[in-house]
């Protein structure tokens, strides 16, 4: 069995799409994959993907870039997917790895789960695919890939499902309007938040937590002002922060999809129980450093 992880980013989605570096922690949960006998096909959750469907157009460059004839594949995934979770992703690395076999950690996983990704989101960073390649903590920019972030102290995050799922495409296209109508805002936003990544990675590596809280609140604002929050999100994070998180915001495109919140000193168990009262379906997960 073959498995990738799901991700959820830190800081920097959406900048990271305009060269800045961005800040990712793969979750415990994931895809895993398997390579079965019998002709091509592809399996998700029990259900068989049609042969004319974006999701097999996917399956062929990935198999393409492996330079492998498709063959049967079965998928499981723990996750929701379209939440800003990475499921794409972690399936496309699982997929990747079940066909090429032992050698999972080749660059040639990562370059075909990317062909996969593109197949979806148009032009993604490339972060999802970086982080369910990586797993751990990783620091990503496009022009110079992921590298790893040491942690200072084992890390935390409790997750919730705040909105219906929303497009990461039509997200980022959202955000390229905003930059149409306000490129002076649009720029000042970019470099605060390149330099709150900055700040976020030391953090990072310190443990620092109260410091980094502080931070992802401080990106909440700043992609909020993208219009890239809902109410659902900002009741999410309010109700996070009331019980006790150091900081929450959303994770990935926006628009919907995932809060994330960094539990403070009482724990996740007071977040998630005030989450679970309000409705949201939501989990913990250790950042574990592979
Ligand atoms: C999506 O998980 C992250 C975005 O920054 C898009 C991308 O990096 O391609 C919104």
């Amino acid at each position: 069995m073959a498995r990738a992880r799901g991700k959820v980013i830190l800081t920097g989605e959406h900048a990271v799409v305009y060269g800045l570096p961005a800040l990712a922690c793969g979750l415990e949960r994931g895809a895993s994959a398997q390579v079965k006998r019998g002709a091509s096909s592809l399996t998700i959750q029990g259900v068989r993907v049609a042969e004319d469907s974006e999701t097999f157009a996917a399956f062929l460059e990935l198999c393409d870039s492996l330079q492998l004839t498709p063959c049967s594949v079965e998928v499981s995934l723990e996750m929701p997917a379209g939440v800003g979770l990475g499921a794409s992703a972690a399936i496309g690395v699982s997929i990747a790895r079940a066909l090429v076999g032992a050698d999972e950690r080749s660059p040639r996983v990562l370059e075909a789960a990317e062909r996969w990704e593109r197949v979806f989101h148009g032009k993604p960073s490339g972060i999802d695919a970086a982080c369910a390649f990586a797993g751990g903590c990783i620091r990503f920019s496009k022009a110079t890939g992921w590298t790893r972030v040491r942690l200072g102290a084992p890390l935390q995050l409790a997750v919730a499902v705040a909105g219906p799922p929303s497009s990461t495409k039509a997200m980022v296209d959202e955000v390229g309007r905003f930059r149409e109508r306000n490129p002076g805002r649009f720029q000042e936003n970019l470099e605060a938040i390149g330099a709150l990544v900055n700040n976020a990675e030391r953090c990072l590596e310190a443990g620092d937590w109260r410091g980094l809280g502080t931070l992802l609140d401080y990106n909440q604002m700043l992609l909020a002002s993208w219009f890239l929050s809902t109410p659902e999100i900002e009741a999410c994070c309010h109700a996070a922060r009331r019980a006790g998180a150091l900081g929450a915001k959303l994770t990935g495109a926006g628009g919907g999809g995932c809060v994330i919140a960094l539990p403070g000193d009482q724990g996740a168990d007071p977040i998630i129980d005030a989450w679970t009262a309000a409705g949201y379906t939501c989990f913990v997960s250790d950042v574990l450093s592979d």
